[in-house]
């Protein structure tokens, strides 16, 4: 028999060292629970980075999958299937645009993003050959291939990746001003956001900052996109972070919760303007629009209506927010978020950090992860009720009490 040591050397003995997971070994899920291999069990406070809102082993989710994959799993797009069209009429209508197009990891619909605004910029805005530019913002996270690095500021993930993929330009998040003059250059595309900063440690933007973003880049005739990858699906309380300002990206982007964390399923959407600047053969992806994500996508996207999930997230999130908000406590610098998309900030005390206090809270029955040291993100999956969200927050309470 193995134990959690034996599984936890196993990985690092064969497994590449490019995580440093939470000592945990975990073996099933259920809802808002998962066990570890002791049949110890853990409230999820990470959800996946967000890609389990609907909860872990959904039944809906799991039957649309076993349904489907004795039928058909894959065709490529060499040929037409009978489920594709479904899910591409269900979620453009969902979502209120005129195309999708699917691919399977966030980074994947991220890549995809930056090709349609860089085509649209020749295509459409006439920008000169390979002059296009596209505005990120500072402390972003959209992936991990070598263009989306070559966005980003962190060099935990771009150092010695060199050399980078030029047309990009930084500005700070949540920075009009500076969005403003990057936008009078001519041969700018794009303006691509997250319109809550994840893993940058879940910052929220001021009020209004996107809704102001957007019409500065009408103004200026440039695509404003949206990485709604971990923020949308409900997670904020609303179906997009973008809905909480009325703002309609020209470009969205959406992965992880899409799917309900069944499978890997991601797309970007956007209307005929822009999609159709990409033409048969000069984009895709083999298992992209595959019959089984399709089948699980709309079931998934059909459970955080069916279940009232956005109105829960919006409710739970704030009385979250409510409750950490009144404990005070030395080490508990700063709470931030909205709907569950929520963050600690950790004042570091006597040596013990954020991943001290995750630790703990493991010890204790919940599973959370720091990001960037210290701050710690409290993600439930978005079918929490509230006694589970208040055994939880008391378990958190408690557990940062004894430090
Ligand atoms: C906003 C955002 N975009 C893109 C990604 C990348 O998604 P994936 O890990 O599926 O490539 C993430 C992952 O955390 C994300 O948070």
């Amino acid at each position: 028999m193995m134990n959690a040591k034996d599984y936890m050397d196993r990985e690092a003995k064969y497994g590449a060292h490019n995580y440093h997971p939470l000592p945990v070994v975990l073996e099933k899920g259920e809802g808002i629970y998962v066990w570890d291999t002791d049949g110890k069990k853990y409230f999820d406070f990470l959800s996946a980075y967000s890609a389990i809102n609907q909860g872990h082993c959904h039944p809906k989710i799991l039957k649309a999958m076993s349904d489907q994959m004795h039928k058909l799993t894959l065709t490529s797009r060499a040929f037409y299937n009978n489920v594709l069209g479904e899910w591409e009429e269900y979620i453009t209508k969902l979502f209120g645009y005129d195309k999708v197009l699917p691919m399977n990891s966030g980074a994947e619909a991220d890549e995809t993003a930056l090709k349609l605004c860089r085509r649209w910029g020749y295509k459409v805005k006439n920008i000169p050959e390979n002059q296009a530019k596209i505005i990120v913002c500072d402390g972003n996270f959209h992936g991990r291939t070598i263009t989306i690095i070559s966005m980003s500021t962190d060099p935990d993930s771009y150092k010695d990746f060199g050399p980078f993929t030029p047309g990009f330009v930084k500005i700070q998040y949540n920075d009009l001003e500076a969005l403003e003059k990057e936008l009078a250059d001519p041969n700018v595309a794009a303006f691509l956001a997250e319109p809550i900063q994840g893993e940058a440690g879940v910052y929220v933007p001021e009020d209004g900052y996107l809704k102001k973003a957007y019409d500065l880049c009408k103004k200026h005739n440039v695509l404003f996109v949206a990485d709604e990858v971990q923020t949308g699906i409900a997670r904020t309380g609303k179906m997009l972070a973008c809905d909480h300002e009325g703002v309609r990206p020209d470009i969205l982007i959406l992965g992880k919760a899409v799917s309900g964390g069944a499978m890997p399923v991601s797309c970007v959407l956007a209307d005929d303007e822009i999609m159709l600047t990409i033409q048969p053969g000069e984009h895709g992806s083999t298992y992209g629009g595959n019959p089984i994500a399709c089948k699980v996508s709309i079931a998934a996207l059909e459970v955080i209506k069916e279940e009232n999930l956005i109105e829960n997230a919006k409710v739970l999130g704030e009385y979250f927010r409510k409750r950490l908000n009144e404990f005070k406590h030395p080490m508990v610098k700063l709470v931030r978020g909205k709907g569950l998309l929520n963050a600690v900030v950790i004042e570091p005390k006597d040596g013990k950090t954020a991943w001290d206090v995750c630790l703990k809270l493991r010890d204790n029955g919940l599973l959370a992860k720091p990001t960037h040291d210290h701050i710690i993100r409290f993600a439930p999956p978005l079918v929490i009720n509230k006694e589970e969200i208040d055994k939880a927050i008391e378990i958190i309470i408690e557990t940062i009490k004894s430090f």
